[in-house]
């Protein structure tokens, strides 16, 4: 590791390489062939990606940066690849995928994330809530990019469990979400059932959040996972399935770009109102834009067998077949 002439620190992982200059993350690979190859996002675009990444533990299946490179999931390993899942360079051979084990690929993560991320810019916050990425090393953001995931184990509220967001926690409502009742439903549970018999008002939970497109875990059922989130702007990654995933639209309203797994190639725009749902089968990648901070629920089947039985054609890739 070194220091270039903008203060950021180059990394490497296997034959991949990273450097940042005061706009950009470049990244370069070799081809089979021996063609040195290079792809340059933006850096708050690639900051913003490599927060999720990092954050969700690199998340079920693909999580695309962009339309070159990005990462997938194996639950013990990772895969990096560049090219790998654009139909484009994969046909033209310039693509290259190398497996990490999970520790060794989390731990640079890390470090570039740090390293790379400037003081008083927060890759979770809305473009508008937020500073700059751009410019020369300047400080560090280390508090804003080590936040613990919010996972409830049962359901928000209960006891032992993730508690609800308030003020004094440090989260005041949103400037989107100020007409949102914040009054809590009342229970009256038989006694002996008050750590069974449970209700939240999760709009208000919502209205507090301080980050976007992360989503926390509200309810676990067995593996039926609640994951509701708020969003603004862009989702920063591409998120490409492993399994099926439901989207209920709460309020507002996001477009969605959806596209094949493996080549990026277009598929569908899903234009999602208050009221709608949809699900993503397994073999699509999306991508939402959110024009105003909008509240999703996304709802995960968390089995971690799933994933092999959808491989072995045990279970389906879509969630209905007409
Ligand atoms: C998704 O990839 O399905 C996804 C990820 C994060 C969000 C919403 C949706 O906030
Ligand atoms: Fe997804």
């Amino acid at each position: 590791m070194s220091t270039n002439q903008h203060g950021y620190q180059d990394f490497q992982l296997g034959s991949f390489t990273f450097r940042r200059d005061e706009y950009f993350a470049h990244i370069g690979w070799t081809t089979k062939s021996g063609k040195p190859m290079s792809h340059t996002m933006d850096a708050g675009n690639y900051l913003r990606a490599l927060m999720r990444d990092v954050a969700w533990g690199f998340f079920y299946g693909w999580v695309n940066f962009d339309n070159v490179i990005g990462t997938v999931n194996h639950y013990e390993s990772v895969d990096l690849y560049a090219g790998s899942y654009n139909g484009t360079m994969k046909e033209a051979g310039i693509d290259l995928l190398e497996n990490f084990p999970t520790a060794q690929i989390r731990a640079t993560f890390e470090q570039m994330l740090d390293d790379w991320t400037n003081e008083g810019f927060d890759p979770f916050a809305a473009p508008l809530e937020t500073g700059s990425p751009h410019g020369r090393k300047r400080g560090n953001n280390t508090a804003k990019i080590t936040r613990a995931r919010e996972l409830a184990k049962r359901c928000v509220g209960l006891k032992d469990d993730l508690p609800l967001r308030t003020d004094e926690r440090g989260a005041p409502v949103n400037r989107a979400f100020a007409d949102v009742p914040q009054d809590q439903p009342e229970l009256h549970p038989e006694p002996g059932f008050e750590n069974e018999v449970h209700a939240f008002n999760l709009f208000g939970f919502l209205s507090r959040s301080q980050v976007t497109w992360n989503p926390s875990f509200t309810s676990v059922v067995k593996y039926s996972f609640m994951c509701p989130t708020t969003e603004e702007h862009i989702l920063p990654i591409i998120h490409g399935n492993d399994r099926v995933e439901w989207f209920f639209q709460m309020t507002d309203e996001i477009h969605w770009d959806c596209g094949d797994k493996n080549t990026g190639k277009p598929l569908a725009r899903v234009i999602m109102k208050a009221g709608d749902m949809a699900a993503m089968p397994a073999y699509c990648r999306h991508q939402g834009y959110s024009p105003k901070r909008s509240m999703l629920l996304v709802w995960e089947n968390g089995s971690p067998t799933l994933v092999f039985e959808i491989q072995k054609g045990e279970s389906p890739e879509v969630p209905v077949k007409f």
